[in-house]
């Protein structure tokens, strides 16, 4: 069985105090949880602190971006290996503010999921259909599109690495969450497409997140599907009660 997996996604939020005071408040009302992977991902200059401040915890931290190349001249950029000594035990790619606010493409993110997993980070890696390309009946086809794209040239032994998280654009900081039928059905049609891509042993084991407007009130209903196997959670995941009743919820 796949273990549930509910990670925070702290976007541009937080300061240093803060971050701190967040991982440090997580750290201690999840100490007992040990049925569900849990890890908070706050903005990159606050990894090496949050991740000091859940040393021993049973919390990950997840950096929200990365850069393909090893090192160099890539002004602002990031690499796996600075992620890893930060602390960081997972990388967001693929988010879909970076697609749509920063410009990323399917091959860009094809790079960097290639190089997190070849130096040992664990993408989350974030796919999902704009409002109008639901309304217009192309939800499977985009989302299949991007995983096809963003997964291109790794094979069945690497691809273990990583979480899908399937997020429509249309639900992220909205208050409109897809419904649990709605989250079913593409995280079913991405399972299917994994055992085609790959074959259904892996695609049994891959984690499929769902993301947007995830909060304690909707909890239960999005996890009680089959093939939704955890979150990915952006506001819900500033405070510390809202984060911790929903990975309770889960555990
Ligand atoms: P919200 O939970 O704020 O809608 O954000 C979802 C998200 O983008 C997580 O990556």
């Amino acid at each position: 069985m796949r273990k549930p997996f509910i990670a925070g996604n702290w976007k541009m939020n937080m300061n240093s105090a803060t971050a701190v005071a967040l991982a440090a408040g997580l750290a201690k009302e999840l100490e007992d949880v040990d049925t569900v992977d849990i890890a908070v991902c706050p903005p990159s200059v606050y990894l090496q602190s949050v991740a000091a401040a859940l040393s021993a915890s049973n919390i990950a931290v997840g950096a929200q971006n990365v850069y393909f190349e090893g090192n160099g001249a890539f002004t602002g950029e990031i690499s796996c290996d600075m992620l890893k000594d930060t602390g960081c035990s997972y990388v967001i790619i693929g988010h879909s503010e970076r697609r749509h606010v920063i410009g990323e493409t399917d091959e860009l993110i094809n790079k960097k999921i290639a190089a997190a997993i070849n130096s040992g980070l664990l993408p989350i890696f974030c796919i999902g259909e704009l409002l109008e390309e639901r309304q217009a009946g192309k939800t499977n086809d985009v989302v299949a599109d991007q995983v096809k794209k963003g997964l291109a040239g790794l094979c069945e032994e690497r691809i273990q690495a990583i979480t899908i998280a399937y997020e429509p654009v249309w639900a992220i900081g909205t208050g409109l969450t897809a419904t649990p039928d709605q989250a079913q059905q593409v995280h079913g049609m991405i399972r299917g497409l994994l055992s085609e891509l790959y074959n259904e042993d892996i695609a049994e084991r891959i984690r499929i997140q769902y993301g947007g407007s995830a909060k304690p009130d909707n909890t239960s209903e999005l996890m009680a599907q089959p093939d939704v196997d955890g979150l990915l959670v952006g506001g819900a995941s500033l405070k510390v009660e809202d984060f911790s009743v929903m990975v309770k919820a889960v555990a």
